[in-house]
């Protein structure tokens, strides 16, 4: 956990340093030489990839959603085409797609709006008449599951979609991680470029909880586990107190899978869950730079020259 601050070195440590020497090491094996600015490392071969988690957005395109992007839309459109309404009609997976010909609604394609080019105006998104905003064509809607068709089930929220495919746990355990770290409110087809950067970074460390996942059970015969390094830098902005409880839980289990995380916070509650802080500081720009504290949270609270100890006292109630 990296704390201190605003301007006192905590992104430069983790995206210059940290980030830049996974990025570099497979150049400097090659060449057996770094320019990177600091000195001798060690453990980061037990380190197989490092990922950072930023808010960035996730996809430019409104081709892209939150089901798309943690790959949970494939399951719902195999388990639409093994419906007999679908195979009586011939229906396969790619006919609920809806950034495909086939199925999709050939007015707005598949986006449920059309976009409206007006002169001298921005361009804006009205509903599409046509499919009344469901995305689909009429006959890729007479495909019902529990009396729902696809274009309803997009527009589902996370919340409830989840409780809705409860009997299919390969589409509803990726829903319940999403909804585990405060996303239960959007909706599976929400457009990704409309997400916010907090809620875009969310995303993505569903995704990778979800990778983790998958590959573990592809290796479990192993003997060593697949370790990655997730950089993330403030992942609770935006977040109240009872999602932060379960972002804080999510972190938790990247960890207890062998992965190591370090987390830029503001956030007291977040840094008092954490193993190791390292306090950066005493102040910003030059004057900042220095390790002030580090240790388990317990440790730095009582820190005398650390700005952050008095906040981590307050939240470990010291
Ligand atoms: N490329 C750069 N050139 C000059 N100064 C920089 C550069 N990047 C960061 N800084 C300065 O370094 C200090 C630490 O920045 P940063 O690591 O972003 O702080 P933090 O993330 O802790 O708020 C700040 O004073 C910032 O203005
Ligand atoms: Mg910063
Ligand atoms: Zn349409």
């Amino acid at each position: 956990m990296l704390t201190g601050i605003s301007g006192s070195g905590k992104s430069s440590l983790m995206h210059s340093c940290i980030a830049a020497l996974f990025h570099n090491q497979a150049k400097t094996t090659r060449t057996k030489k770094s320019n990177l600015p600091f000195g001798k490392t060690s453990g980061e071969k037990s380190i197989k990839a490092c990922y950072e988690v930023d808010q960035s957005p996730i996809g430019k395109t409104s081709r892209s959603c939150p089901a798309t992007y943690v790959k949970v839309f494939d399951h719902i459109r195999a388990l639409f085409a093994q419906l007999p309404d679908a195979r009586i009609r011939g229906f396969d997976a790619s006919r609920f797609s809806f950034n495909t010909d086939g199925g999709r609604c050939p007015d707005c394609k598949g986006n449920g709006r059309v976009k409206l080019e007006m002169d001298f105006l921005p361009s804006t998104w009205v509903h599409c008449e046509s499919c009344n905003g469901e995305r689909y064509n009429p006959a890729t809607l007479e495909v019902t599951f529990r009396q729902k068709n696809i274009g309803q089930v997009l527009a589902m929220t996370i919340d409830e979609a989840s409780a809705f495919f409860e009997s299919q746990p390969r589409i509803s355990a990726p829903l319940k991680l999403m909804a585990d770290t405060g996303l239960g409110y959007l909706q599976l087809g929400q457009p990704s470029p409309t997400l916010s950067g907090g809620e875009a970074q969310r995303i993505k460390l569903v995704s990778e909880l979800i990778k983790g996942r998958s590959l573990k059970s592809q290796i479990s015969n192993l003997s060593f586990p697949i370790k990655n390094l997730y950089l993330i830098e403030e992942p609770t902005v935006g977040l109240h107190l009872e999602d932060i409880k379960r972002l804080i839980d999510v972190l938790h289990r990247l960890v207890d899978e062998g992965h190591t995380v370090v987390v830029i916070e503001h956030h007291m509650a977040v840094a008092a869950e954490a193993d190791w802080i390292l306090d950066i500081g005493p102040e910003a720009g030059d004057a900042g730079g220095q390790i002030i504290a580090q240790g388990p949270p317990e440790k730095v609270a009582k820190s005398k020259n650390s700005r952050t100890a008095p906040f981590l006292k307050l939240a470990l109630r010291l």
